[in-house]
C-alpha cells in the first residue's frame, strides 16, 4: 500500500463551533492506482487531499505514505517528502502571475539540493513537452487559457518526479474541452508513467474512467 490513512479524523475549532470534517476515515491506495474522490460540497474531500498531502495534520489517525509514518517525522522531514513525492494541482491553477511559464515549472527544482540550472531547464522543457506545451515557455499566465494554466500547474506538480499526484477538481474552472484535455494527461501520466493519483471531482463521467470512486457524506466515507 502507498498510501495509508487509518482512522483520521479532523475537527476544525474556531472560537464559536467545531466542525467535524473528517470522521474516522480509513482509506488505503496502491501504488499506480487512479482514485476519484466525489461528495457533496463541504464533506471533506480537500480536508482529505490536504491530509494526504501532508499540508494539514489530522486530529486523530495516522498516514502512512510508502511505510513512513508521517507523524514520526519532522517538520524538515515531512517538507523533503512533501517535495520529492507529492505533486499538487488544484482547481484554480495558483501559478505565480509575475513569472513566465518555465520559471513557474521550474519553482519545485529550486528548494532541491544538487540539480544544476542546466538539469533543470532540461527537465522543465521535458515536462513542458508532455503537456504540450513547449511552444509557451516565455508567455506570462495571464496570456494563457484556462486549460493551458492548468496543464502549466501538472507541468509544476510533476518536473520533481513525484509519485504521486493529488488534485483537488482539477478541471473546475474549465470548459469540458479544456477538461477534457486536462483528464487525458492525467490518465497518460498513471498510465504511461505509473503516477499514483488521487483526484476529488464533481464529474460522474470523469470519476468512471478511474480505478475507483470514494465517495463521502458529511466527513465519512460512504458504501
Ligand atoms: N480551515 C478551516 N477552518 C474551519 N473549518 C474548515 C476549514 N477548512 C474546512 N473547514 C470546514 O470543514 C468542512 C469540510 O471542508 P472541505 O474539506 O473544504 O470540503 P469539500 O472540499 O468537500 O468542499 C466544511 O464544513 C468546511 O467549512
Ligand atoms: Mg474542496
Amino acid at each position: 500500500m502507498l498510501i495509508q490513512l487509518k482512522e483520521i479524523t479532523k475537527v476544525y475549532r474556531t472560537r464559536e463551533i467545531e466542525t467535524t470534517a473528517l470522521d474516522n476515515v480509513n482509506i488505503g491506495i496502491e501504488k499506480g492506482e487512479f482514485v476519484s474522490v466525489m461528495g457533496p460540497s463541504g464533506c471533506g474531500k480537500s480536508t482529505l487531499l490536504n491530509i494526504v498531502g501532508l499540508l494539514d495534520k489530522p486530529t486523530s489517525g495516522s498516514v502512512t505514505i510508502d511505510g513512513e509514518l508521517t507523524s514520526e517525522l519532522s517538520d524538515r522531514a515531512l517538507a523533503a517528502l512533501r517535495n520529492r513525492r507529492l505533486g499538487f494541482v488544484f482547481q484554480s491553477f495558483h501559478l505565480i502571475p509575475t513569472l513566465n511559464v518555465a520559471d513557474n515549472v521550474e519553482l519545485p527544482l529550486i528548494y532541491r539540493k544538487g540539480v544544476s540550472a542546466s538539469e533543470r531547464r532540461r527537465l522543465v522543457e521535458e515536462v513542458l513537452e508532455k503537456v504540450g506545451l513547449s511552444h509557451r515557455t516565455r508567455h506570462m499566465p495571464a496570456q494563457l487559457s484556462g486549460g493551458q494554466s492548468q496543464r502549466v500547474a501538472i507541468a509544476r506538480a510533476i518536473v520533481g518526479s513525484p509519485e504521486i499526484i493529488l488534485a483537488d477538481e482539477p478541471t473546475g474552472n474549465l470548459d469540458s474541452r479544456m477538461g477534457a484535455e486536462v483528464m487525458d494527461i492525467l490518465h497518460r501520466l498513471n498510465r504511461e508513467d505509473g503516477k499514483t493519483i488521487v483526484m476529488v471531482t464533481h464529474n460522474e463521467e470523469q470519476a468512471r474512467q478511474t480505478d475507483r470512486i470514494i465517495r463521502f457524506f458529511d466527513g465519512r466515507q460512504v458504501q
